[in-house]
């Protein structure tokens, strides 16, 4: 019995293991970019599960301390609906080179590579909800 319980827990390691490493992959190389190549922002590319994962945590790590967790603005203003206000292109811009840098509160350039500037203002464009959705924080707004 003992002998049947290691193998099961090799193979429940072997399993989880193999999982990380194809979820890694996946948010390293997602899908949709061996078709698109490196081109320009696509506003109506749909994003895939993992590149939401990705840009939700690239969100809450590069730039929720001045737009807030939930995009409702701090430091800087509130990113809810930018979709509809600026077009992808500039988000990416933005979110590459920062902006209203001879103002007194600007936002710094470099904070996003292209890649993930790209994947923030596709995350951005199509109206993110995920990091609202996280039950934690509650309702969607
Ligand atoms: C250090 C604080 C700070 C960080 C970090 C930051 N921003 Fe900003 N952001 C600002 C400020 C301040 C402005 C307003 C600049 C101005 O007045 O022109 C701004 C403006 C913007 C705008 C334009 C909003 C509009 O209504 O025109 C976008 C889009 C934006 N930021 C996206 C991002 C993204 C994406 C990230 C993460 C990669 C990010 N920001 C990180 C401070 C920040």
């Amino acid at each position: 019995m003992h002998f049947i319980k290691n193998i099961r827990w090799t193979l429940f390691f072997l399993i989880v293991a193999v999982s990380i490493g194809a979820y890694s992959i996946l948010v390293a190389y997602p899908p949709s970019k061996g078709k698109q190549g490196r081109a320009k922002a696509v506003a109506s590319e749909p994003i895939s599960a993992a590149e939401e994962l990705n840009a939700v945590a690239l969100y809450s790590m590069t730039c929720a301390a001045c737009h807030g967790q939930r995009l409702e603005g701090g430091v800087g203003p509130s990113l809810v609906g930018i979709g509809s206000r600026i077009p992808p292109t500039k988000i990416e811009r933005i979110a590459q080179r920062g902006k209203g840098k001879n103002k007194p509160v600007s936002m710094p350039p470099g904070l996003a590579t292209p890649e993930e500037a790209r994947l923030l203002a596709r995350w951005l464009a199509a109206g993110p909800k995920l990091a609202m959705d996280a039950p934690e924080t509650g309702q969607a707004k």
